[in-house]
C-alpha cells in the first residue's frame, strides 16, 4: 500500500505526523489537555493522566509502527487555511485480504459543528478505495450521537448493533456499538 503522507481536500489537510517528533506531540497535547474529560466519555485513550509523554508513544509506536507494517494510516488534520491542528483520523485494522479497515476520529472541541469530520473521513475512505479496499467501517458507542451522524452524514450504511461488545472504563458500563459500513460500490450507487 502507499498511502501519501499528505492528502488535500477543500477546507482541510490531513498530514501524516511523520517524523514522530517531540514537537508534533507537544502540538497535539496543547489542544487536547483542556477537554481530555469530554474526550474521554467515548475514547479510552483520553484520560485524567494522558499527557506529553503519552502522545509522543502513540505518534511513534502506534502511528509510525502501523505505518511500517501497513496495519494503519493515522493522519492530523489541520484546517487549510490557518494550518491550525484540528483532530485526528485514522485508518485502522486494516486488513489486506478482507480489503477492509475502521476509521477513527476526534475533533478539538473548537473545530466541532463545521462540518470538518464528514470532510476528513471522505478524504480518507476516497484514498482508502483508490488503494485496493473495499470495505470501512465506523464503529461508536450508540449513545454517542455527534459520532453517529459523522457516518450517517458521510454515507455510511448502519449495518448493525453489536450489544454490550465493550466495557467503557470511563462511563462504568457495558457499551452497546453501533457498526456502519461504506463499500467501494456504495461510492459509485
Ligand atoms: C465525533 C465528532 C468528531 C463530531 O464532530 P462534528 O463537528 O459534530 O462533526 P462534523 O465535523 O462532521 O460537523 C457536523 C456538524 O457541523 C455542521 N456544519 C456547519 N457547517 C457545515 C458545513 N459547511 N458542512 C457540513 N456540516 C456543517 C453540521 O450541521 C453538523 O452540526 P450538527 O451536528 O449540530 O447538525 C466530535 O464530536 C468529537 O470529536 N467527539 C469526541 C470524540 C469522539 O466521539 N470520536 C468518535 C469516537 S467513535
Amino acid at each position: 500500500m502507499n498511502f501519501p503522507n499528505q492528502i488535500d481536500s477543500k477546507r482541510i489537510i490531513l498530514q501524516r505526523p511523520y517524523p514522530p517528533t517531540r514537537e508534533l506531540a507537544t502540538e497535539i497535547y496543547a489542544e487536547v489537555s483542556d477537554f481530555v474529560d469530554h474526550l474521554g466519555q467515548w475514547l479510552p485513550w483520553a484520560s485524567k493522566t494522558y499527557g506529553i509523554e503519552d502522545e509522543l508513544s502513540y505518534l511513534k509506536d502506534w502511528c509510525e509502527a502501523h505505518w511500517e507494517n501497513e496495519e494503519g494510516f493515522a493522519y492530523m488534520i489541520r484546517e487549510k487555511e490557518t494550518k491550525k491542528f484540528i483532530g485526528m483520523i485514522d485508518l485502522m485494522k486494516v486488513n489486506q485480504k478482507h480489503k477492509s479497515a475502521e476509521i477513527g476520529f476526534w475533533l478539538t472541541e473548537k473545530a466541532t459543528g463545521k462540518g470538518y469530520m464528514v470532510e476528513a473521513v471522505k478524504a480518507l475512505e476516497n484514498e482508502a478505495f483508490k488503494q485496493g479496499l473495499n470495505r470501512i467501517v465506523i464503529m461508536n458507542d450508540t449513545k454517542n450521537i455527534p459520532s453517529a451522524n459523522v457516518a450517517k452524514n458521510a454515507g455510511y450504511h448502519l449495518d448493525g448493533v453489536l450489544r454490550e461488545e465493550r466495557w467503557s472504563e470511563t462511563q462504568n458500563r457495558f457499551r452497546d456499538s453501533n457498526v456502519w459500513s461504506k463499500l467501494k460500490s456504495d461510492q459509485t450507487r
